[in-house]
């Protein structure tokens, strides 16, 4: 690993770096790849609408959520831009393993607080791993348009990342948090060490 990858990857805090392998089946099948993105914009802005109507009565939630939605959704419309331009088809949603099993992993019950902070840190987690793809992506492919569109979607899920954490902080303990997001780290990297590698989804 480089000096930079793994000054990246402290970044983060993920626990497991993308098999190198990804990138280069990724863009064999950059539709599939384009196509899977775009949904998983779609649900980063679903997730936030959710987060803003549950927690409705948490004032800071809602005004740093509300202008994420419309990042969310204005990423989602560079997305199918980008399809359309190529004479790509956007389709159905494919089964998204990776955040199935992500959910798995949201502890049910608890204080509101307890439950609100397992939504924000699987958020957090999701954008980091994105925004790790997201690099792998800028840095790696041929097409030219595609590594600046990926390099700017690396920085603005980068932000996000950060907000989820710091929204975490903001109505729990810290150190709760932390204590919990390690186990959510440890816990992503296992799912990841488990799954088939694949070039037809973003994760
Ligand atoms: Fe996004
Ligand atoms: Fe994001």
């Amino acid at each position: 690993m480089s000096w930079e990858e793994s000054t990246r990857q402290k970044m983060l805090h993920l626990k497991l770096p993308t098999d190198p392998r990804w990138v280069g089946i990724a863009e064999m099948q950059i539709e599939d790849i384009l196509v899977d993105h775009a949904y998983c914009e779609q649900k980063a802005a679903s997730s936030c609408i959710s987060l803003i109507v549950r927690f409705n009565d948490l004032e800071e939630l809602v005004d740093t959520l509300t202008p994420i939605v419309a990042e969310e959704w204005g990423h989602f419309e560079r997305v199918m831009e980008q399809l359309r331009k190529r004479g790509m088809k956007f389709g159905p949603q494919r089964k998204d393993e990776y955040v199935a099993k992500l959910n798995e992993f949201v502890r049910k019950g608890g204080s509101r607080a307890q439950q609100l902070t397992e939504y924000l840190l699987m958020n957090a987690l999701i954008e980091a791993r994105s925004c790790e793809r997201f690099k792998l992506l800028s840095k790696h492919i041929q097409d030219a348009e595609l590594q600046k569109f990926y390099y700017e979607l690396m920085i603005s899920e980068a932000g996000h990342y950060v907000t989820f954490i710091e929204l975490a902080r903001t109505y729990q303990d810290p150190e709760k948090v932390n204590h919990r997001w390690q186990e959510w780290l440890n816990y992503e990297a296992e799912i990841l060490k488990n799954m088939e590698l694949r070039g037809d989804r973003m994760h």
